[in-house]
């Protein structure tokens, strides 16, 4: 009976210090795991997804091999992996994103006394939006950072951060010297669902896409440059980020073929300012497009520097409907 109740504890003590040891393991395995996430939490990217709620953000396509051996842009081009290819997005985050400017580092202004460049459309975006601060921006073409900024304002006066997209060599290099406290891309955004290398007319301020990339001595004479486009799909995934409240778009002519290439149930832009002067399909083809993707049109600004067209996401569309009086 004793010798029974011995063996009893002891193999209960036995299993006890088995079980300490198992959640020990345990523990320690689960601790590994924390401090894997938390230092994935506090990568650059990958932010805001998390915050403004988790979606599939790929698209359903069944040919996705995420194993590329060889993924480097010149794959991605020549396959024209499709814009939310894993290793298109590892490309843009390792080789295209430059960071902003720290917090304390003053701008670099032609203009410091210049509130807002834009040609009235952030007086509208801020309306629209009741004034938001700490908002998220893309512009795409930015420009020099400072010339006709449709996002300085909202940056330096309302706390905004964002993208700030531009291709053309020089824009780009007097936009670097800045201090901008958004992050910047020197590339196009890419007319297709995949990326793309296009020559660029180098012109300050109205550089455009030509055409295919070039050859070397057709890039001597100096007025063309190949730049490589991005979907801006494939950017704001590889930033983590769909969730944007304001978008500039002026790539003098190809704004249209731009809008296209965006999953807009994938996204939430809440507005849109689209230059129209310059697309071949018309200002109606914009309109038309748009309303097809669930966005009011605001209206048109129009100065002589600047001809956009104003949309916001469509936020009744779920109460809307007609009312029908039967009884007549
Ligand atoms: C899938 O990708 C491979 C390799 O890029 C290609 O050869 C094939 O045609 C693609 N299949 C489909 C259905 O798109
Ligand atoms: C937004 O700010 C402007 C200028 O400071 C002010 O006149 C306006 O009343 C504000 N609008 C709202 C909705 O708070
Ligand atoms: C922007 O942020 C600064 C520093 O946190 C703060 O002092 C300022 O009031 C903010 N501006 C607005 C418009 O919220
Ligand atoms: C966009 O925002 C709305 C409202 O917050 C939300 O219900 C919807 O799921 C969002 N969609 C995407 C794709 O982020």
């Amino acid at each position: 009976m004793v010798t029974l109740r011995i063996f009893y504890f002891r193999s209960i003590r036995i299993l006890m210090i088995r079980r300490r040891m198992l959640l020990m393991c345990l523990a320690a395995i689960i601790g590994l795991f924390l401090i894997k996430r938390f230092m994935m939490d506090n990568e650059p990217h990958h932010k805001t997804t998390k915050k403004k709620g988790l979606y599939n953000l790929m698209e359903e396509t069944p040919n996705m091999s995420k194993h590329v051996k060889d993924c480097t842009i010149e794959y991605a081009n020549e396959h024209k992996l499709q814009q939310d290819h894993p290793c298109l997005l590892d490309i843009i985050r390792r080789q295209y994103f430059n960071k902003p400017s720290p917090a304390d580092v003053p701008l670099y202004l032609d203009y410091p006394n210049i509130k807002d460049q834009s040609a009235g459309q952030v007086t509208a975006v801020l309306r629209l939006l009741r004034n938001l601060t700490k908002g998220f921006f893309i512009e795409s073409g930015a420009a020099d950072g400072e010339s006709f900024s449709n996002s300085l304002f909202l940056e330096r006066d309302m706390n905004w951060t964002g993208l700030l997209i531009e291709p053309e060599p020089k824009s780009y290099g007097n936009l670097a010297k800045r201090n901008r406290k958004s992050w910047t891309l020197q590339n196009c955004l890419s007319l297709e669902k995949y990326p793309t290398e296009v020559s660029f007319e180098k012109t300050e301020i109205t550089g455009k896409i030509i055409g295919n990339k070039v050859s070397q001595s057709e890039l001597s004479a100096g007025k063309l440059a190949n730049v490589q486009c991005l979907p801006l799909y494939s950017i704001l995934l590889a930033h983590g980020q769909t969730w944007v409240d304001f978008f500039s778009l002026d790539v003098e002519g190809h704004e249209l073929q731009v809008l296209k290439t965006i999953p807009w149930h994938k996204v939430n832009i809440t507005v849109v300012a689209v230059e129209w002067e310059h697309v071949e399909e018309g200002y109606y083809a914009i309109v038309d497009y748009m309303k097809e993707q669930g966005y009011v049109n605001f209206g048109r600004i129009a100065t002589p520097y600047a001809r956009d067209v104003v949309f916001i996401k469509d936020f009744l569309d779920d109460l809307r409907y007609d009312y029908i009086d039967y009884d007549e």
